[in-house]
């Protein structure tokens, strides 16, 4: 392809061959959520039954997914019998592209369902202070649930599941959350808090305390009350649980599954990238490659071209000023590949340019599968 950065190593198609579940991972604001519909739609295009987990679309890219709301349930967007205008400008399509929008409380809610033993323990549960302020609670259970849906998709027939990530922060965020919450609900310190003599049972005795009266009075939250009641109903349960997290990290760890690193060309993002590789790599995650997203291309600005055109001399001038500060990125972004092509050796890398304002619908998506599976 184009840009100066280089040859690509390999292809989308190589990065994905022999995988079934795809977990695309970065800093936030890369691309991710778009590599993912791209890489879905190109495997779809490919004849496989593909279903991608996107988590907080741009509009725009929900309105070309065809996801208006979130429902939580895979819904088929291209292929198989569905044909629509979207289809229509699509005839290559062998394979099928399903969508959904993850919906964090949902998923929580169905996990609960899933893992309770009877149906009245699950609906007291999720009627429960505590446990609605925890599934609610955006940041972290967006990384649980994420991984909880990859797990339940995982059991149906898709080819190829493609797993879009929160918008993280920062990288760690994501990889250490599911396990953040995993060892609570199944691990010791719920044990911990549960015995007779534990924290839990102690602040149980401050219950009575004139503060947290108070509280009561004022806030109508009865915390503690539904603390305990909380930590009793799900005490039941966190052998399943604990066996739940146990089947989700083999998953993770299957050597089916790869984890795709996305990242900008830009000098943070890179930074960032190289320390999320080095992580994946050490806690032996399957790796699958990086792609770098909005890559700026090179255009070559013709000095003499502009100098010797019949532009007025202020138009040219604003002119070679723009093609000077885009030749600036252009050099950035090369730089910044070579330093990621040096890190990373021979694996995978791949170059996504940057489209601009093309990419508004599918068929924005369609031209980034195009560079991804370099056709
Ligand atoms: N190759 C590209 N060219 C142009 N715009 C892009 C490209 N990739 C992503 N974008 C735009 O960048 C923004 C962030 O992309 P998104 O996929 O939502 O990132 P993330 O999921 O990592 O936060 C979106 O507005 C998207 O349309
Ligand atoms: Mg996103």
């Amino acid at each position: 392809m184009s840009t100066a950065a280089g040859h690509d190593q390999g292809d989308a198609a190589q990065l994905l061959a022999g995988r079934r579940i795809c977990v695309c991972v970065g800093a936030g604001g890369v691309g991710k959520t778009t590599t993912a519909a791209a890489l879905a739609i190109g495997m779809a295009m490919r004849g496989l039954k593909v279903v991608v987990v996107t988590i907080d679309p741009a509009r725009r890219l929900a309105n070309a997914l065809g996801l208006e709301s979130l429902d939580n349930e895979p819904r088929r967007v291209l292929g198989g019998e569905r044909s629509d205008a979207r289809t229509a400008a699509m005839p290559e399509i062998s394979g099928e592209l399903w969508a959904v929008m993850l919906d964090p409380k949902r998923t929580f809610d169905e996990l609960i369902d899933r893992v309770a033993p009877t149906p009245q323990r699950a609906a007291e549960i999720k009627r429960n202070g505590v446990y609605r302020q925890l599934s609610g609670a955006v940041a972290g259970s967006q990384e649980f649930t994420a991984i909880e849906k990859l797990y339940e998709l995982a059991e149906d027939d898709y080819d190829l599941l493609v797993l879009d990530t929160p918008p993280a922060h920062s990288a760690t965020e994501f990889l250490n959350a599911p396990g953040r919450l995993t060892a609570f609900l199944g691990g010791g310190a719920l044990q911990t808090l549960l015995r007779p003599t534990g924290l839990g049972m102690r602040l149980l005795g401050i219950g009575a305390s004139p503060l947290l009266a108070a509280l009561r009075l004022v806030t109508g939250v009865d915390l503690l009350t539904d603390l305990t009641r909380f930590l009793t109903l799900i005490g039941g349960m966190t052998g399943e649980f604990s066996a739940r997290a146990a089947r989700v990290e083999a998953l993770l760890h299957a050597q089916t599954t790869g984890f795709v690193l996305v990242t900008t060309a830009q000098t943070h993002p890179v930074q960032e990238a190289i320390w999320f590789r080095d992580t994946l790599r050490a806690s032996s995650m399957p790796f699958a490659g990086t792609i770098v997203n909005r890559v700026a291309p090179v255009v070559a600005p013709s000095t003499q071209a502009v100098g010797e055109s019949p532009l007025p001399a202020a138009l040219a001038d604003r002119l070679l000023a723009c093609a000077e500060d885009h030749a600036i990125l252009a050099n950035r972004d090369r730089a910044n590949v070579a330093r990621l092509r040096e890190r990373f050796g021979d694996e995978p890398l791949l170059i996504v340019p940057d489209l601009d304002e093309r990419l508004t619908d599918v068929d924005g998506l369609v031209m980034i599968q195009r560079e991804l599976f370099r056709v």
